[in-house]
């Protein structure tokens, strides 16, 4: 049986790759999609949420429209490492007619979660606000959840502070009551371990040469993030981060993870800082959450590649293997 999930988004160069490989791969039921303010404006994210799907041919899958303001009523500053568009400036390759849902997506949340209860895996690769909303509006709202796998947080460096990753900082109240909510189960995959599995230029170049649309659309998206990278820290890659949380759902071996207590800090200097205490050691052993430590990135884009490629499968091996 396939397993159900929902992922919410703001898409963003990363958040599409995520939603690409979650599509492609043969055991996973992509329920719904729901979008917040991050990589763009919520009429940028959600559009692009719309335009994923077109080009995947998945326009059966519904998209539900989401909050645009953090808890604190402000419109988060909005990421411009994806250009104006959130995917860098391609945005206007893919059109559809699909349109959003009607019903805003915290009502989504909170309606669907009650009709699949314990079936369902949570994905949030965006700002956490819609979450906490639901959160807030349905105290039951947490029990009906499986599992929830967080892009977001960071342990020794930030890049939106130099303590803070973006998500956690963009709404560090909502990533706070997300963890402290009691979920079942929930996993932070953040920068420490998406920042390895950027993907790299001999990998993208790859990705020119297969020449498919699916993989001429990620090559272009992607130059964006190698002109930043470049500019920034003289490195020929594209961040990635989001795609980790649907191949640790794929592939659970593919991190190594440890059971933490971890907050966030709401405000002052450290806003946004997700305070990692592994195996709860200054919480009496109480840990709200699981903590990935590491990661091995080799065995991540022979997943990544493979699922989304399959028909370059022994190509992409043989290159990994030699390269890699
Ligand atoms: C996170 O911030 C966003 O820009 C990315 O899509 C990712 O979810 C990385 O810090
Ligand atoms: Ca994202």
């Amino acid at each position: 049986m396939k397993r159900k999930i929902i992922i919410d988004c703001d898409p963003g160069v990363d958040d599409a790759l995520a939603i690409l490989l979650a599509l492609n791969h043969p055991e996973i039921e992509v329920e719904a999609l729901c979008s917040v303010t991050g990589n763009g404006l919520i009429e940028h994210t959600t559009a692009n949420a719309l335009k994923i799907l077109k080009l995947c041919g998945r326009e059966d899958i519904p998209v539900y429209r989401g909050c645009n303001e953090s808890l604190s009523q402000e419109v988060p500053e909005t990421v411009d490492a994806f250009g104006d568009d959130g995917l860098g400036g391609y945005a206007h390759l893919v059109e559809t007619t699909q349109q959003p849902e009607q019903e805003h997506a915290v009502d989504f949340l909170v309606r669907y979660a009650r009709e699949h209860s314990g079936e369902f895996t949570l994905f949030i690769i965006g700002p956490c606000t819609n979450i906490a909303q639901a959160l807030r509006k349905d105290p039951e709202f947490v029990h009906h959840v499986k599992e929830v796998l967080i892009m977001g947080g960071t342990k020794g460096f930030g890049n939106a502070s130099p303590v803070a990753e973006y998500n956690f900082w963009a709404d560090a109240q909502a990533a706070q009551e997300v963890l402290a909510a009691g979920f079942k189960k929930v996993t932070m995959i953040g920068l420490n371990v998406t920042h390895p599995i950027a993907l790299e230029a001999d990998i993208r170049e790859m990705l020119r040469i297969f020449a498919t649309d699916l993989s001429t659309f990620i090559y272009k998206i992607t130059q964006v993030g190698v002109d930043e990278a470049w500019q920034s820290a003289g490195r020929l890659v594209a961040p990635m981060h989001d795609v980790l949380t649907v191949a640790y759902f794929i592939d659970p071996t593919l991190l190594e993870v440890i059971p933490a207590h971890i907050d966030v800090v709401t405000e002052g200097i450290a806003e946004g800082e997700s305070v990692v205490d592994l195996y709860g050691k200054y919480h009496q052993g109480q840990c709200n959450a699981h903590y990935a430590a590491t990661v091995d990135v080799a065995r991540f884009n022979e997943l990544f590649l493979t699922t989304v490629f399959p028909e370059f499968k022994d190509e992409i091996i043989q290159y990994i293997k030699e390269n890699k």
